[in-house]
């Protein structure tokens, strides 16, 4: 791109900040590097994204840039984008995240959808969310079925402090309770729900191979690693799940593709499942199974 003539070129403007950092997370490894570049500015200047483009040439300040800067340096570590703006947005609703959570993947979105579709045909339902993380399924669950009671579930309290907030920040907190625990160590013997969705940790110990190094780096491990196998989390929901969900009610979670034929084996094993069927994503991946306690 040509330097403005109308910029001597020792401005710090929007215009040459945008074109340094692109350049700059290239050279770091950045995949949409201009992309970035504009969603870190933006946040340092405290403005929507668009007006980026009609002010191209309006002359950064020295506060503005030192923020810049301090992003900047933290994307170029790998840091997430997501943690650096401290939001992102999961089945069209914006969620805080901290790096005390999983960044909301829009995979995950499908298991929000077949939520919805299930509590259609049911009168008041009560939802648990296992490994809640930000709270992005329950609170979108919330939002979306308005006479659901939701119950998250984590083991991590600084993750349960995130998704509380972004109850409150969507108005769903009066139907939704938070509680610390194992799985479901937290609810008495005798609480059963209608629908148990899970995105647990299902990446295998071992194999940390297919993670971006940003994961890797920065994501929680406790959110993201299951054992050898990655199927630690997951084996312990099933065995646990009949007891938490009425006769008829669903389990939803959500796993890696190669764990296909371990998960169908788990619920045979199990034998209080019927109606086991994998789902799958967007790009046609095995990525969730849903299954009904036996009545
Ligand atoms: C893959 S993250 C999913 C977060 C969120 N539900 C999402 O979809 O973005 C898994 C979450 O499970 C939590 N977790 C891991 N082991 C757990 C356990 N044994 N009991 C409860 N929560 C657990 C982690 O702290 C993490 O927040």
């Amino acid at each position: 791109m040509t330097a403005n003539p109308l910029t001597p070129a020792d401005q710090w403007t929007i215009r040459r900040v945008l074109e340094w950092t692109t350049g700059y997370l290239t050279e770091h490894g950045s995949e949409s590097p201009r992309l970035e570049a504009e969603i870190l500015l933006a946040h340092a200047r405290g403005c929507p994204r668009i007006q980026l483009y009609t002010h191209f040439d309006d002359e950064l300040s020295e506060d503005v840039r030192g923020r810049m800067r301090a992003l900047v340096k933290r994307r170029a570590n790998l840091e997430p984008v997501a943690y650096l703006v401290g939001h992102r947005e999961f089945f069209s609703l914006d969620f805080e995240v901290n790096s005390d959570v999983l960044i909301p993947r829009p995979e995950t979105e499908m298991l929000v959808m077949e939520a919805l579709e299930f509590l259609r045909g049911v009168t008041a339902p009560k939802v648990v969310d296992v490994g809640t993380g930000s709270g992005c399924i329950a609170v979108a669950i919330a939002c979306h079925a308005p006479t659901t009671s939701v119950t998250a579930i984590d083991v991590s309290e600084a993750a349960l402090a995130v998704a509380r907030r972004n109850a409150a920040r969507h108005q769903v907190e009066d139907r939704m309770t938070f509680q610390r625990g194992d799985l479901f160590a937290p609810l008495s013997a005798t609480d059963t729900f209608d629908m148990i969705v899970s995105n647990p940790p299902y990446v295998a110990t071992d194999d940390q191979t297919g993670l971006d190094p940003d994961v890797v780096r920065h994501e929680p491990h406790d959110a993201l690693f299951a054992g050898g196998d990655g199927l630690a989390v997951i084996r312990r929901i099933i065995e646990a799940a009949p007891q938490h969900l009425r006769p008829g009610g669903t389990l939803l979670i959500e796993f890696s593709p190669e764990q296909t034929d371990a998960i169908t084996g788990l619920f045979d094993q199990s034998g209080q499942f019927e109606e086991v069927t994998i789902l799958r994503d967007t790009s046609q991946q095995s990525r969730a199974v849903r299954a009904r306690r036996l009545p």
